[in-house]
């Protein structure tokens, strides 16, 4: 059994309009992160199917695991707000010094979140990811950020079953 991840490289004026708008949201979205405890900025901008935009930051809390990262603030807030409407496209960034752009892409949680949201709406999400204003790396979908994810058969959701 094999499965593979790709990633794309390219750069912030190769992109089109709509994505670098989206990166930019994303960008603006880190700057009122709340990470005191990381010092880690993160930022993400959902772009939904009626094309509006979507942001979240990382939201830190002094008990640790329970603050929440920044795709799944924007991931859960499109969700909440926008029940109807799929996603298209998710960009996350960070401006932080520490951030490495060779490591930067979605903790594990939050590929799942991204995933399942995918499966839902049958429509690839892609993703984009740069850290400060350096190359971005683009994944066309979420399911190619997870070789291997949890599954169960129709992928568990109770209402698929009759
Ligand atoms: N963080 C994100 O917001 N997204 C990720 O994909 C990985 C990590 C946040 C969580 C925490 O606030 C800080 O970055 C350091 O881990």
């Amino acid at each position: 059994m094999e499965e593979s991840c790709i990633l794309h490289k390219t750069t912030y004026e190769e992109l089109s309009i709509e994505e670098q708008e989206l990166l930019d949201k994303a960008h603006e979205a880190a700057l009122v992160a709340f990470a005191p405890y990381s010092d880690f900025r993160v930022g993400a901008a959902a772009r939904l199917s009626n094309g509006k935009i979507v942001i979240g930051s990382n939201q830190e809390n002094i008990a640790y695991p329970s603050g929440l990262c920044g795709e799944r603030v924007a991931m859960f807030t499109a969700g909440a707000q926008f029940p109807n409407e799929y996603v298209v496209a998710l960009a996350t960034v960070s401006p932080s010094q520490i951030a490495d752009s060779h490591g930067f892409t979605p903790c594990g949680s939050c590929r799942q979140v991204v995933l399942e949201s995918e499966l839902r709406q049958s429509k690839p999400i892609k993703m984009l990811f740069q850290v400060r204003d350096e190359h971005v790396l683009i994944s066309d979908s979420a399911q190619n950020l997870m070789p291997f994810s949890f599954r169960v058969k129709d992928d568990g959701l109770k209402r698929n079953r009759s």
